[in-house]
């Protein structure tokens, strides 16, 4: 079996961080691993795979012989340094936003859309955190039944907005002012997640309705999205209202979802079982309860899904996508990138 050269760019990251635990668990087939972040960071340690890594200075060089490279380091980086890589026959599986609607860039949940990995021609996106975790439990119903409309609203943690939301909510307790949000977010929703755009939506919003769309392969869809910051640290919350193309089974549907890759059914509610994100924070799966009938239209259900937004949405995602890839190249299925 060949050994890939690997790739960190953004290793100091909150993201960054989590791909070097998961890399750590997964254990890729991996010759070496090298660190990037910017110019602040260059000769920081950290602790990986038993020993201690020291941390480089991103640059045009930096993917000479390296074959995959997983990049959470910010949209501007990845404009830049993701061709360059791709350029010289590295593979990029991308967290930012950067690339995700490229018609010509791949963008991956692999329980959902693997096939999509063999497109690639040099940068793979990783979908945004809100999407994957309801891609997950989205796609196994699609297949069987198909999906005629969407309402997403969602319950995110501060997590996603970086340290700085993480730090908001937390001096916000103590009654300081926020500075990464333009509200306080201790005791208090906040129903804005990034900038608004013309169209009154959020770009979470919207990312989450085109992004969906692109998974799913129907840019059709009918799909609506109500994005909320909420006052919790880790994992994001969502209830995702369906209409299906056709009737179902309530147990039938329910076995659907049970069967479904990377995703666990937590829903006994004579017992008040039900996803709680404070029991999912450091889990790579998804999870669904709360499964029911919408009584209000024609083949409708409503589900609640929650999943660790660090891992999951971003860092457990892509390293996914490397090992699918991997698995891909060693079984023969496609051509291992070159430029
Ligand atoms: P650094 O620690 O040197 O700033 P977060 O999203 O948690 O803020 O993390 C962003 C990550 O992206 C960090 O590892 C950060 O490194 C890295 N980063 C930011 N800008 C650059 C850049 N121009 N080149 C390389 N890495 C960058």
């Amino acid at each position: 079996m060949k050994k890939y050269n690997i790739a960190v760019v953004g290793a100091t990251g909150m993201v960054g961080r989590t791909f070097l635990k998961v890399l750590e668990e997964v254990n890729l087939p991996a010759e070496s691993y090298t660190l990037y972040a910017s110019a602040r960071s260059a000769g920081t340690k950290l602790p990986f795979m038993g020993t201690e890594y020291e941390v480089k200075e991103l640059n045009e060089n930096s993917f000479d012989g390296i074959d995959i490279a997983l990049f959470s380091a910010g949209g501007s980086t990845s404009e830049k340094f993701a061709p360059i890589a791709a350029a010289k026959g590295c593979l990029v599986i991308d967290n930012s936003s950067a690339w995700r609607m490229d018609p010509e860039v791949p963008l991956v949940v692999p329980e959902v859309n693997p096939e999509d990995i063999k497109k690639t021609k040099g940068i793979i996106a990783n979908p945004n955190c809100s999407t994957i975790q309801a891609m997950v439990a989205l796609r196994p119903l699609q297949l069987k039944y198909g999906i005629e409309r969407i309402v997403y609203s969602t319950y995110q943690a501060v997590s996603g907005a970086g340290v700085g939301g993480y730090n908001d909510l937390k001096n916000g307790i103590n009654g300081e002012a926020p500075k990464k949000f333009n509200h306080p977010i201790f005791s208090n929703c906040l129903p804005q997640i990034d900038v608004f755009l013309p169209n009154g939506y959020t770009k979470e919003e919207m990312k989450m309705v085109n992004e969906t769309r692109k998974i799913l392969g129907d840019d059709a869809m009918r799909i609506t999205a109500t994005t909320v910051r909420v006052p919790v640290f880790d994992c994001h919350s969502e209830s995702i209202n369906v209409e299906l193309k056709t009737p179902f089974e309530m147990a039938e549907l329910r076995a659907c979802l049970e069967a479904a890759p990377g995703l666990i059914v937590e829903d006994d509610i004579d017992n008040c079982v039900y996803p709680m994100a404070c029991n999912i924070v450091g889990k790579n799966e998804t999870y669904v309860g709360r499964i029911r009938r919408d009584e209000s239209v024609d083949n409708g259900v409503n589900l609640w899904v929650v999943a660790d937004n660090i891992r999951k949405g971003a860092a457990t995602n892509a390293v996914q996508i490397a090992e699918k890839y991997i698995e891909m190249v060693e079984s023969g299925e496609m051509e291992a990138y070159h430029a």
